[in-house]
């Protein structure tokens, strides 16, 4: 694998700085995008080549580009954060560097070595460093690093020219309401992923399936849609953009990765930090009519979204086709808050690094 060097060549023309701090006091979600952005090409037979670091801009591709015809794409999100001192860090790159390189094997990509990777995020936060939102909030910087395939053709077959991408954004609440719980629609008639399929690779293709669920999700007047296993219709596996984590007094399950899930990164930490805590964190499997019966038992206490985006979101309410039930009394439970308070002192260096998490600039 080649580790290209990756050329500087900055904006003459930054967002002037009041624009950016207008954006910077209400971000929003993936609205707003910083200055510039890494791009990094790939051929076959000469590998990884010229990395550059560029103005924020728009890609120019032949409408026989083949990505636009057959998916043949990946991402990445993970988020920089600013320290109580002023610099800034981001979380676990090493982590989003491996599972995309991983995404790349299933979708027959070329794989980008993690320290480019890392290298490309690196650059363009501190490029971009006054875009990370100020400590003392929720806010971060939004990285999305993602890779297309640039071929101009339409045969179907891994392509042979490939562009990677970094760009960032910053960041707040990715549901509207912070902290406020979420409400679930659980459909049961249509699946995310199948056994051997690609629901454990990060691919846009999974997002797209999810659209229309996540629709009627909406349809029904909730905020996210949870998906069961494709063969028994019974297991709960994800939501359309998260993990997902039951709560049971002191122990925590979150659903295995059985293949059709996606590996994510806050799931992963949340096993070694709710044991930090004290608790028994757990993979596992949880039906959909355990989740009804031991929520109407009061055996499973709470239920919460984990994700890079979501960071940590209480679900309150779970509605079936059938049926519906509030989640614990409806507000964000106690273990849930502990858990997402100390996910955001580790992210903003308020608390003490442990496990060698964060990767400061
Ligand atoms: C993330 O959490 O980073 C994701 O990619 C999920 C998406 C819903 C924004």
């Amino acid at each position: 694998m080649t580790t290209p060097t990756i050329e500087l060549k900055p904006s003459a023309h930054p967002l002037p700085a009041a624009e950016r701090e207008a954006i910077l006091a209400r971000p929003g979600f993936g609205r707003h995008f910083t200055d510039h952005m890494v791009t990094v090409k790939w051929t076959e037979g000469r590998g990884w080549h010229d990395g550059q670091l560029v103005p924020y801009g728009p890609l120019s591709l032949d409408p026989a580009t083949n990505v636009l015809h057959y998916a043949q794409e990946i991402f990445e999100g993970l988020k920089a954060y600013r320290r109580p001192d002023g610099s800034v860090a981001t979380f676990r790159p090493d982590a989003n560097a491996r599972r995309f390189q991983a995404s790349a094997r299933r979708l027959a990509m070329p794989e980008l070595p993690v320290e480019t990777f890392i290298e490309a995020c690196d650059l363009l936060v501190a490029q971009d460093k006054a875009w990370v939102p100020p400590h003392g909030g929720e806010e971060s910087l939004y990285l999305r690093p993602f890779m297309i395939a640039t071929e101009v053709g339409l045969g179907v077959r891994p392509a042979d020219e490939y562009l990677f991408v970094v760009i960032a954004s910053p960041a707040g609440a990715y549901f509207p309401g912070g902290v406020k719980p979420v409400s679930i629609w659980l459909s049961e008639n249509r699946v995310r992923a199948v056994p051997g399929g690609v629901g454990d690779a990060k691919t846009g293709g999974n997002y797209a399936a999810s659209l229309l669920a996540q629709a009627e999700a909406a349809a029904e007047g909730c905020d996210q849609v949870a998906y069961l296993d494709a063969v028994e219709h019974k297991w709960v596996e994800e939501l359309g953009g998260m993990n997902l984590c039951f709560v049971y007094g002191d122990r925590l399950v979150t659903p295995a990765l059985t293949g059709s899930l996606l590996a994510g990164v806050t799931r992963d930490t949340l096993l070694s930090l709710a044991a930090d805590l004290g608790h028994q964190a757990e993979e596992g499997r949880v039906s959909i009519d355990q989740w009804r019966e031991d929520s109407r038992s009061g055996a499973l206490t709470e239920v919460f979204a984990c994700g890079t985006a979501a960071v940590i979101t209480p679900v309150g309410r779970v509605k079936t086709a059938t049926d519906e039930w509030t989640q614990g009394d409806g507000e964000p439970g106690e273990v849930t808050l502990r858990l997402r308070e100390a996910l955001l002192a580790l992210q903003t260096g308020r608390a003490e690094d442990r496990h060698g998490w964060m990767h400061p600039l």
